[in-house]
């Protein structure tokens, strides 16, 4: 069995390669049942909320499974709340191919499928992104998105959480040569973008409803739970919505909250991931129109990025 740690998975996930595998392999046949959670902290009270992941996959050639540790007592012990493995099988005898570093596997996915949405969404002459979060994830983003929109010509960075994070963000994609700014004044900056990327833990709205201008596309990152919004649910409500799949409906704050309130029905949504991926011809977007591509994860992306690293020369 071959080991990939973070550096090598890293080696053989460039985005030019994963975004059209993700884009092939999501519109092909597999098997995503839903991921299962187990409390790990019955009777241990010191690892409270300590929870074991299980995220299998499979299509014809490949099997796989994600294993996620989440240790939040591992903050005082100076360690990663979170440690992940992808285990990689041949799908038609089941012997196990590869071990992956399950954390790089995971970040370069997300902002690949998030970039994704957004070559398959945003308005081709974007100039300027907005990217929102500067965790794992947002640090990650702004690769994914030059490997699908290389004419973009100004990237600004906020973090209201963390506004020295966009100060150090932004420095450093300055130092590569990138024309990139922090900023603090949002309003001001969700009005200049044409493309946004969200990737936080806010469960308030980041970004107000009123500050989004006509014809802007937004990729939504951060949300998995139903109490965790990065904009205002009524956005949806004149905005066409994507996702990358159905469980986002229920596990995404801001659509959570929006078919709640009436302001979104489940008719409204427009499509998911996989059905944009089976289109033969690019979705023309209407004057003024505001696109929301609302990003979970799914099992088939991780088994999709698994088997580029694995297969990649
Ligand atoms: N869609 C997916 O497939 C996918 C995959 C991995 C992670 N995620 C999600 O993306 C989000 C970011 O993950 P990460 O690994 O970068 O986390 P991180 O902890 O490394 O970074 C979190 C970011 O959110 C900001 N933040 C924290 N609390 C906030 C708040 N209350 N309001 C506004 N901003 C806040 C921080 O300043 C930072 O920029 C998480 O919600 C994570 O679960 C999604």
């Amino acid at each position: 069995m071959q080991y990939f740690d973070a550096a090598r998975t890293a080696d053989r996930l460039d985005y030019p390669v994963l975004i059209p595998a993700l884009r092939s392999g999501m519109a092909t046949e597999a098997s995503v049942p839903p991921r299962k959670h187990y409390a790990l902290d019955e009777g241990t009270a010191e690892e409270a909320g300590a929870t074991l992941l299980v995220m299998p996959a499979w299509n014809r050639e490949f099997l796989g499974v994600k294993l996620v540790d989440v240790f939040p007592g591992n903050a005082a012990r100076n360690l990663p709340a979170l440690s992940s493995a992808y285990v990689l099988a041949d799908g038609r005898t089941g012997e196990h191919l590869a071990l992956i570093d399950g954390g790089e596997l995971t970040r370069r996915r997300t902002v690949a499928t998030a970039a994704l949405g957004a070559a398959l969404l945003s308005p081709e002459d974007a100039r300027t992104h907005l990217i929102v979060g500067t965790g794992h994830i947002g640090g990650a983003v702004y690769d994914a998105y030059a490997a699908v929109r290389p004419h973009l010509s100004t990237t600004l960075v906020a973090d209201p959480h963390n506004p020295a994070g966009a100060r150090a963000l932004a420095a450093d994609l300055v130092r590569r040569g990138v024309n990139a700014s922090p900023v603090e004044d949002l309003p001001s900056a969700v009005g200049r973008a044409d493309l946004i990327t969200t990737a936080t833990l806010a469960r308030e709205p980041v970004l107000r409803d009123e500050w989004i201008t006509p014809g802007t596309h937004l990729d939504l990152i951060g949300s998995f739970r139903p109490e965790m919004h990065e904009v205002d649910p009524s956005l949806l409500g004149r905005a066409t919505v994507f996702v990358d799949h159905p469980v986002a409906l229920t596990e995404a704050g801001e659509i959570a909250t929006a078919l709640a309130r009436g302001v979104l029905t489940e008719e409204d949504v427009a499509a998911t991931l996989p059905e944009l991926c089976a289109r033969t011809t690019p979705r023309p977007r209407e004057e003024g129109e505001i696109t929301v591509f609302k990003t979970v994860g799914t099992g088939l992306t991780d088994l999709v990025a698994a088997v580029t690293v694995y297969t990649s020369t």
